[in-house]
Order: structure tokens, then sequence, then C-alpha cells
């Protein structure tokens, strides 16, 4: 093989070592990277993303790459499968602080959630390039939801095997209605222009297309409620849930350092990015692997009365 795999303290992801991204990816080393990141859900590429065409040379190893539709933010002219993340645009879009330090505004905010789980058929995964680093803050976390079902008890596995839960795409995070930080308040909304997403029903419950094993597919950024139970059940039954998939056990929380990429599987992480100091500069590109599986479906709109 051609390149080493060190397990992550705290058992959630792993690290690949030794991976020479200037010698191509022969067939054989692409397979071993790929079963290595079904197996595991996070990888971490520490100091090997020296360039775009490094980044991107990766990413086709474990399918073909998205153009994200959320277009809030800036492509790459000259690669437009490649997202930049750019402090001085992050600004421009929300700034935020917390009650308990009013004059510590933040940027580059984004709570836990998997992505484009406000769609029937989310993206499979995708990979994060540091380019430039902020003085402080900036790391950005995953949870992975395996073991996070794997942690529940026999009752509650039983008590929501079957269950489906609705999402929402929600345009601004102030509006979550689950795992919301309440000391969490915006000083500075910008202008967005997003595409509309109808609401999707999802099964709480999925099993990996890949890999099979059991994932609890709960995004609280974009969840809204549990379909065919009475509201005050829904809400106490996903807090609980919700408060247990976040609660630090199964997650990996990634300190960058330029030229570090880590690569995850969206059907069973959620990922948030904490945020950095407003004034400090951060660049980050992002590759996004599509995957056409169907998770959920739409709810059908009503159709509208002849007039
Ligand atoms: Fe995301």
């Amino acid at each position: 093989m051609d390149f080493e795999i060190k397990k992550i303290a705290g058992g959630i992801g792993i690290e690949v070592l030794n991976l020479d991204l200037d010698e191509d990816i022969s067939p054989a080393t692409q397979k071993h990277l790929y079963d290595a990141w079904i197996d595991s859900g996070i990888v971490v590429f520490k100091n090997m993303g020296k360039s775009i065409e490094h980044q991107i040379k990766l990413s086709r190893c474990f399918g073909e790459l998205d153009i994200h539709p959320v277009k809030n933010l800036v492509t790459n002219n000259r690669h437009p499968e490649l997202m930049v993340l750019e402090s001085t645009a992050q600004a421009q879009l929300s700034i935020y602080y917390r009650d308990s330090k009013p004059d510590h505004a933040f940027v580059g905010f984004i709570p836990w959630h998997s992505d484009l789980v406000f769609t029937s058929n989310p993206n499979h995964g995708a990979m994060l390039r540091a380019v430039e680093t902020p003085s402080t803050g900036g790391e950005t976390a995953w949870i992975d939801t395996i073991a996070a079902y794997d942690a529940l008890t026999a009752d509650m596995k039983e008590r929501i095997e079957h269950l489906e839960v609705e999402y929402r795409f929600c345009t601004s995070l102030l509006d979550a209605k689950f795992g919301r930080d309440p000391g969490l308040k915006m000083r500075h909304k910008g202008e967005r222009h997003f595409p509309s997403f109808p609401p999707v029903i999802h099964p709480l419950v999925w099993r990996h297309p890949v890999n099979g094993r059991k994932i609890l597919n709960l995004s609280p950024l974009h969840l809204e409620r549990i379909t065919d139970m009475d509201e005050s059940e829904s809400t106490c039954l996903l807090d609980t849930l919700v408060a247990h998939v976040t609660n630090r056990q199964f997650s990996y929380i990634h300190a960058w350092q330029p030229d570090d990429m880590v690569l995850w599987d969206n059907w069973r992480t959620l990922h948030s990015a904490l945020g950095y100091p407003l004034g400090d500069r951060r660049l980050v590109h992002r590759t996004t692997i599509g995957g056409d599986v169907q998770r959920g479906r739409i709810i059908a709109e009503s159709p509208a009365l002849p007039a």
C-alpha cells in the first residue's frame, strides 16, 4: 500500500500518512483510500494539500465531483468544482457574537449539520483544504453518526427504528429549531440569494448504502419534526437525540494548519465550522463528492385550487 493509516485518538476518524500526491495515484491505492474512507467516515491528510491540483486529484479517488447547488459563496473560475470559502466574503454574510463575550465578533460559524440533508439525495462527501489559517480558531468539527447510533440504548433503537423526520432548508442559523446555542447572536446579516428547496422526509435511521451500517440520520440545523407524531412528543424525542449525537463523545475537531485536508463521508457524519475572529484572514478550498443515492422524498406541494 502506498500510504499508512493511523487511528485518531478518541476513535473517531483516521489519518493518512506518507501518501505522495506529486505521483499518480494507482487504481489499487485509490481503492484502499476509498475503503478507508467508507470504513472510518473522516480522513485527515495533514500537510499534504500543496495545491488545487493535489486536492482535486485526491478528491476524484472518492467519486465524481459535484458543483454545490448553493452558490452563496464564490467558486473558482478555472475549477468550477472548487468552492472558495474566504474570510472577506464570509464577513459580508453573517457576523456573530455570544452574550458572554459581546466584544468578540466572529465569522464563518456554521452549527452541526450534514450537507444537503434538506434534499432527497445529499452528496456523498466533501473535502476541505486549508490554504490560509486565522491567528486563532477556525476549527472544523465532525460527528460520526454511526458511532452515535451504536451508542443508543436498545430501547431507543427500537423506538426510533421506523420513524421519519422532516428537513427544511434553513436560511438563517438563528432560525434552527434544534441544537441552537441560546447565547448566539447575529450582529450583521448580509443579503443572500438562496434557491428554494421544498421540504423533504427522511428515515431517522438509515443504512449506509456502501457499508450497510446503521446511521442516526439527524442533522440539527435543518431538523423540523418527526412525522406522524404529536408535536410535543416529537420535540422532546428530537431534543433528546440531538443532545445525544452532539455530546462530543462521537466527534473529532480539526485545528487547521495550511495544506491540511480533511475528507468526510457526508452520508454518516455531521460537521460544524466553529468560527474565527472577525478581521482574521482565512481561505479554505472545498470539493464536493457526488452520490446519486435516494435517501428521502420531497413532500409534494398541494396543487393550486382552480380559480
Ligand atoms: Fe457543510
